[in-house]
């Protein structure tokens, strides 16, 4: 056993000597308490260590104790539903025993103790490869955990068991005697292995018109959200999580105020899944580590969320991975860095910063998962980023910036004005449009790409002309010009608002968004049409049927195709009725 001392300690970080044969990232022992911290430097026998606990009582020659393993996590099923700190704690049974705040020291086994029924699906003599299913177990209603041959782990089957069994009971033994358990465990700074990552072709589809229709992202791909405070980042990731195209959610709370978390851990476990009926927990994971939790625990939380994603998208899951706030895991690198007194890069971040962020991002992809049957799976990961301040020049957005495919800013007046989603279409963009374009054509409508192109653009073409408004007033414009704002404005109002807490319009089925975008357009085209012919835009804004327009949002998705196709009609032929007076 190595056991050291304590010779220093600043804020959350320790030196210890004494501690040669520790490895870096090995866990700690950390003082008579216990606290758990990870080796992150050696010098000679002193092991510098980060601890995920509160430092405060610890004293000089107080005892470390190296477990000479890096940090594992468990992973098996019992692990949906949980709520879980930075290292894999889970904070209900915490609270259970020990009250509501965490009690340093402690540890708690990650998956609950209990007994699944195993149902397998090898049988004896069998070859197996690493990644192979040997069998299921009704981990919720609607999800199936697949238990899977550990990587690095190959042979032919000897034994199966059946039905009732413990996480400590072998369900399949292999011939070299090597027992495969419903629970592994893996290190959580290491992916986990994958036989080769895919061209992310389908769309992640969340729902969010803006999203879906102006900003898609790809299935495997990743997106970051700044935003200034109250912009509606938590809103945003909560609207995800609820609605978008994921088997699996894996919510990181990293850092944000407590009371935020605590809204997101009393709100989360009431939420219904839209699509299942059953409470939204029963495919969701939380890692929650709160602004008053140490901060080296911040970091350790990205990679606890990121190892639980690979593993059930190993199970050839689509998982979808929101973290909140990516900001506070960068301060907490910040942090830990000064306190090693590392040489700073830009304002104060540590010089690996873009490496770090990079290597949590590569982690997420479509991949062909190990095992003979080569199942495709999924992590799609939507990180925020608060900006101190709103400003999006500061190192943690520009780093991200430059590593995802794509960015949903939020902007700040938008929100002011009540424009919900305030995503700004003028600040995004998304690098995922030409590889899911195909499957946009084939499945929702073969002019998707153009309309879409055709609206983003009239869009532009507004803030033009607002500036031109701003300069000589809005009289000065022709009647031409004044209709492109008629339509942006529709545009605005009554296509991209999108009510998060509205019953029908919370989600839009990509069918919808796609006829609501057509009758905006077509209005757009028949009113240039009549204003040709002579009509003047006054007449043709007074008709009553833009008012139909404005209540698209409310005609529920199933109804859509035949309410909208009706409607589109009816726009071209009333309108253009009114150049034949
Ligand atoms: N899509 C939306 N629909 C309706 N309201 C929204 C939406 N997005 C944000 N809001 C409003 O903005 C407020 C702040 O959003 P929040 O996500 O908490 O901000 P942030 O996490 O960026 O600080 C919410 O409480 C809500 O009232
Ligand atoms: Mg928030």
């Amino acid at each position: 056993m190595i056991e050291g001392a304590i010779i220093k300690i600043s804020g959350p970080v320790v030196n210890a000597e004494g501690m040669s044969g520790s490895k870096m990232y090995d866990v700690t022992k950390v003082g008579g308490l216990g606290l758990v911290g990870e080796v992150v430097r050696l010098d000679g026998d002193t092991a510098i260590i980060q601890v995920y606990e509160d430092t405060s009582g610890l004293s000089i020659g107080e005892p470390v104790v190296c477990t000479e393993e890096p940090l594992l996590l468990e992973l098996g099923p019992g692990l949906l539903g949980s709520i879980y700190d930075g290292i894999q704690r889970r904070l209900v049974d915490i609270a259970e025993e020990y009250g509501d705040f965490v009690v340093r020291g402690v540890t708690t086994a990650a998956i609950p103790r209990r007994t699944w029924e195993f149902a397998p699906t090898v049988e004896v003599g069998e070859d197996l490869v690493a990644g192979d299913v040997v069998g299921e177990v009704q981990e919720t209603s609607h999800i199936v955990h697949r238990i899977l041959v550990p990587p690095g782990v190959s042979g032919k089957v000897a034994e199966v068991r059946d039905g009732e069994m413990s996480l400590e009971d072998p369900v399949v033994i292999l011939e070299d005697g090597k027992e495969i358990f419903m629970k592994q465990e893996w290190p959580a700074r290491v992916p986990r292995p994958v036989i080769s990552k895919e061209d992310p072709h389908l769309p992640f589809i969340t729902g969010t018109r803006i999203l879906d229709t102006f900003f898609p992202i790809a299935q495997g791909g990743y997106s970051i959200i700044p935003g200034g405070f109250g912009t509606g980042k938590t809103v945003t990731q909560q609207t995800l999580a609820k609605w978008a195209d994921a088997d699996i959610v894996i919510y990181v709370g990293c850092g944000e105020r407590g009371n935020e978390m605590t809204e997101v851990l009393t709100e989360f476990p009431a939420l219904v899944d839209p699509k299942t009926g059953v409470p939204l927990m029963q495919r969701t994971i939380l890692v929650a580590n709160t602004s008053n939790m140490p901060v080296a625990a911040r970091e350790a939380s990205i990679y606890t969320g990121i190892t639980m994603a690979e593993y059930y998208r190993d199970m050839g899951y689509n998982v979808a991975l929101m973290a909140d706030s990516t900001s506070r895991w960068g301060e907490a690198l910040r942090e830990v860095s000064g306190r090693l007194e590392e040489m700073p890069g830009e304002e104060g971040y540590p010089a690996y910063l873009a490496t770090r962020l990079a290597d949590f991002y590569e982690r997420c992809g479509r991949a062909v998962c190990l095992g003979a049957d080569k199942r495709v799976g999924s992590i799609t990961a939507i990180g925020a980023v608060s900006p101190p301040g709103g400003d999006f020049s500061e190192p943690m957005t520009q780093n991200s910036l430059r590593i995802t495919g794509a960015f949903w800013a939020l902007d700040t007046p938008l929100a002011n004005r009540r424009h919900f989603p305030a995503i700004s279409w003028t600040k995004s963009y998304t690098l995922y449009l030409d590889q899911i374009e195909e499957w946009y054509r084939k499945n929702v409508a073969e002019d998707w790409r153009d309309l879409r192109d055709k609206a983003m653009g009239l869009l532009q073409r507004e803030v033009e002309l607002q500036e031109i408004v701003q300069l000589v007033g809005p009289d000065a414009l022709p009647d031409f010009a004044k209709a492109v704002l008629e339509v942006t404005r529709m545009l605005r109002e009554d296509f991209l608002q999108q009510f998060a807490f509205s019953d029908v319009d919370a989600f839009c089925s990509l069918r919808k968004q796609y006829l609501m975008m057509n009758v905006i357009l077509t209005y757009y085209d028949t009113l240039e049409e009549v204003l040709i012919k002579g009509v003047t835009l006054r007449q043709a804004v007074e008709h009553p049927i833009k008012n139909e327009i404005a209540r698209m949002k409310e005609i529920p998705s199933e109804d859509a195709e035949e309410k909208l196709s009706d409607l589109l009609e009816r726009v071209r032929q009333e309108l253009s009725e009114l150049a034949e007076w």
